[in-house]
Formats: structure tokens, C-alpha cells, sequence
């Protein structure tokens, strides 16, 4: 036990136990605004004795977000967002958010404009065609990360998280499959690094030494083309040289094999009739079995690939992936993970990590039906399955 429940620390941040709440888009920010019902979900998490929660994914831009309900990093909210970080630390955790910016599956609905992407693509969700984003933009989106960064840690946030994987924008770069650039941005692996860590690299620069920025990468992509394992610890080596604090090593890519980063069951019923739009509705129901690979579940299922970072970096790594029991995450603390992300074991129950601790639970009952995903979709993560956890 106390592998698990002794502080550790991440850059200056020093968190009270090792398990961490990973982003799991919670469906709360209507017309991109801080809710209550946002708020209320992170304190709750931070009840249930979570070291840090994370806020899911905010764009750092109005062109980088695919939901009409996400977050998009603006001075407007910060006072908001500043009662969102209160409400946790009174409850003693600390608080992290997930940055990004979604690329070409951004939705033109949405944003209002053409997609932007690394190379011209079609996002076959979105139905549009991106453009590929040109030196200026690399410099406005790379500005863009590095100013939501700052007004993060103003609105009294302990962390950031940058995604750069699972096929959002950086991870577009990164992936051969969506950068087929000819110039300096694409290419050679050290080119399409070339944008990912001069993002890590000046944040870290405006942010100074000590503040954590966590990324979070893929050590796979999932489809014939992507990222595989022996590029991704490349990658985690020069995301460690660029200034990153901690790496998680998820896998999977949104528009391709969202599912890849879950597992389990796909629940294409409810998927498809959460969608806002009737055409994805229609789509999904039609073809939603084609177009989105199953994969099955079982516990720690990224565990070969995330050890393999772990022993090519000298940060913190911290272990994701079907961490569901005391037993899961002492393995993980065992091949030298310091910390652990946990998704739907919290989704099912916000009082999770608080069970193991007084030994009210050993494991959880998450079932991995992934019907929390199509609840997302619909206005406000919760589990479908029980009545322990978050109200819908
Ligand atoms: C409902 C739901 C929403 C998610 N949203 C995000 C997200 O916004 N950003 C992200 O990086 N991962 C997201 N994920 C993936 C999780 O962070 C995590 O990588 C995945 O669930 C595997 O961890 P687990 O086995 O502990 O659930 C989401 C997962 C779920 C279940």
C-alpha cells in the first residue's frame, strides 16, 4: 500500500498519492463555457482521494475543438476555471488540463473554417477536407499552446497535459500516416518532431523549469503506416530533451482506431444515437461496426509498450491503460511506473481510489462496456451501468 499512497512528485509538484485521474472528455462545457456541473464532477473526483484530476481536452483555440460542448482556452473563462481549481484543492488534490487542438478532425460546424492538418486529409466523421497548415500557422498554433499554457497555470492549475497523441494535431505531425510534407515539418522522424517539440520547448521556456508539463503520446498509432513502438521511444526521448516533465504512453488514433486506447466493448448502438447531427447518426448505426475496429480488454493492455519508454527516459512515466485494482497499479509501480492514469474506474465510481485505500474495494467493477463514451457525446460523462457514481 504504501507504494501506492506515499507522495511522489512530478518536476516541482509533489502529488499525495500516485494515482492520477486521466482526461476523459466529460461532455460539460456547453458552448465552450466552464459549467457547474464540470466543476462539480472535478471536486467530486477529488473527494474520492485522486492525487491530481485532469481537466479533458481543452482546445488551445477555437479551430482546434470537434464538440460544440468543449473547452477552448480564452481569458474569459479563467475566472471560472479559477473556481474549478479552488473546488479541487479544498479537497486536497491537485489538478491538471489537457491541452490540444484536434486538426483535421476538427468540425467545420464548429470552428467556422476549413480544418487546418498537417497535410491536405479527409476526416471521414467530420466530412471535411483539411489544409495543410502553412509556417505561419505553425507559429500562431505553436503561440496558441504556449499562451493557454499560461493562462492555465493563472487560472491556478498545477499541471498542464499536451496531448500529442492519439491522433490529435501533434500527433498528426507525428504519424507518417496524416504528415506527408515535403518540408522541414515532415519526412524524416526528426522533421515531423520538428512542430511537437517546439511546442513542449517553448512552453516550457514560458513556464519556466519547475512547473509540470505532462504529454502524453502514443506508443502506436494502431493502422498499417502510423507510429510503432520503436519510433515512439524516439519520440519520448526528444519529448524528455524538449522539456517535458512526465510522458503517459496511450495509443490509438481518434478518426482511425478510437477504440484501440480503450478496448472492450464498442457500443455503436448508443453511439450513434447520441450523435447531434441525423447523417452521423445514420452512418454510425449503418456502418459504425466497419468504420470502428474492435479490440479486446484485458488489464494493464499497453503495459509491454509503455515499459519500453520507461526505459528509455529519465522522467517520470506514468503508466495508462486498463489500470482497474490495487493489483494493477502495483505491477505498474513495480516496472518502475511512479505514477498511474486512471479513466473509467473513476468514471464508474468518483470514490474509487478512496476504496482501495481503506480496503473497501480491491477492484473495480467497471465492466468496460464504454457506454460512459456515448454518454460523453450526449451532454455529461457517467457510468450507464450503476447508480455509485456520477448523476447524469
Ligand atoms: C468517456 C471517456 C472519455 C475520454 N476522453 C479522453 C480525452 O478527452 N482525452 C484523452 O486523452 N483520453 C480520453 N479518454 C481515454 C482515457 O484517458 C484513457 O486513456 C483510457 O480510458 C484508458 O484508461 P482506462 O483503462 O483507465 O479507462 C477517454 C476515455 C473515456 C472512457
Amino acid at each position: 500500500m504504501n507504494k501506492i499512497f506515499s507522495p511522489g512528485k512530478i518536476g516541482g509538484l509533489q502529488l499525495k498519492n500516485r494515482i492520477i485521474r486521466s482526461g476523459c472528455f466529460e461532455g460539460m462545457c456547453q458552448n465552450g463555457q466552464v459549467t457547474d456541473k464540470l466543476i462539480e464532477h472535478h471536486r467530486r473526483l477529488a473527494e474520492g482521494g485522486i492525487a491530481m484530476t485532469t481537466v479533458a481536452y481543452c482546445s488551445v483555440s477555437h479551430d482546434g475543438r470537434t464538440f460544440e460542448h468543449e473547452l477552448w482556452m480564452r481569458k474569459e473563462i479563467v475566472p471560472d476555471l479559477k473556481r474549478l481549481t479552488d473546488a479541487v484543492h479544498k479537497e486536497g488534490a491537485a489538478v491538471s488540463i489537457q491541452l490540444g487542438h484536434s486538426g483535421f478532425f476538427t468540425s467545420k460546424g464548429v470552428i467556422g473554417k476549413r480544418p487546418l492538418g498537417a497535410s491536405p486529409k479527409l476526416c471521414v466523421f467530420t466530412m471535411s477536407y483539411c489544409r495543410e497548415m502553412n509556417k505561419k500557422d505553425i507559429k500562431e498554433k505553436t503561440a496558441d499552446f504556449v499562451n493557454a499554457a499560461l493562462l492555465a497555470r493563472s487560472a491556478g492549475f498545477n499541471a498542464v497535459e499536451i496531448h500529442a497523441g492519439h491522433g490529435y494535431l501533434l500527433s498528426q505531425f507525428l504519424s507518417p500516416w496524416t504528415n506527408k510534407r515535403k518540408d522541414e515539418f515532415g519526412g524524416s522522424l526528426e522533421n515531423r518532431l520538428r512542430f511537437p517539440t517546439m511546442v513542449i520547448r517553448e512552453i516550457r521556456k514560458a513556464l519556466g523549469p519547475d512547473f509540470p508539463v505532462l504529454v502524453k503520446m502514443n506508443q502506436r498509432d494502431g493502422m498499417p503506416g502510423g507510429v510503432e513502438i520503436e519510433d515512439a521511444v524516439k519520440i519520448a526521448k526528444a519529448f524528455e530533451e524538449a522539456g517535458a516533465s512526465a510522458l503517459i504512453p496511450s495509443a490509438g488514433f481518434t478518426s482511425k482506431v478510437p477504440f484501440l486506447m480503450l478496448r472492450g466493448n464498442l457500443p455503436v448502438k448508443e453511439m450513434s444515437e447520441n450523435q447531434p447531427k441525423l447523417m452521423n447518426r445514420i452512418g454510425l448505426k449503418l456502418f459504425g461496426r466497419f468504420m470502428v475496429p474492435e479490440h479486446k480488454y484485458e488489464p494493464l493492455f499497453l503495459f509491454e509498450g509503455a515499459r519500453k519508454i520507461r526505459e528509455a527516459v529519465n522522467i517520470p512515466v506514468i503508466y495508462i491503460g486498463g489500470v482497474e485494482s490495487l493489483g494493477t497499479i502495483l505491477e505498474a509501480r513495480n516496472a518502475g511506473f511512479e505514477f498511474v492514469q486512471m479513466g473509467r474506474a473513476t468514471i464508474q465510481d468518483p470514490d474509487f481510489v478512496k476504496k482501495l485505500q481503506t480496503g473497501e474495494l480491491t477492484r473495480s467493477p467497471c465492466d468496460h462496456c464504454n457506454r460512459c463514451v456515448a454518454a460523453m457525446d450526449a451532454g455529461g460523462v457517467y457510468c450507464v451501468s450503476n447508480e455509485v457514481g456520477f448523476l447524469e
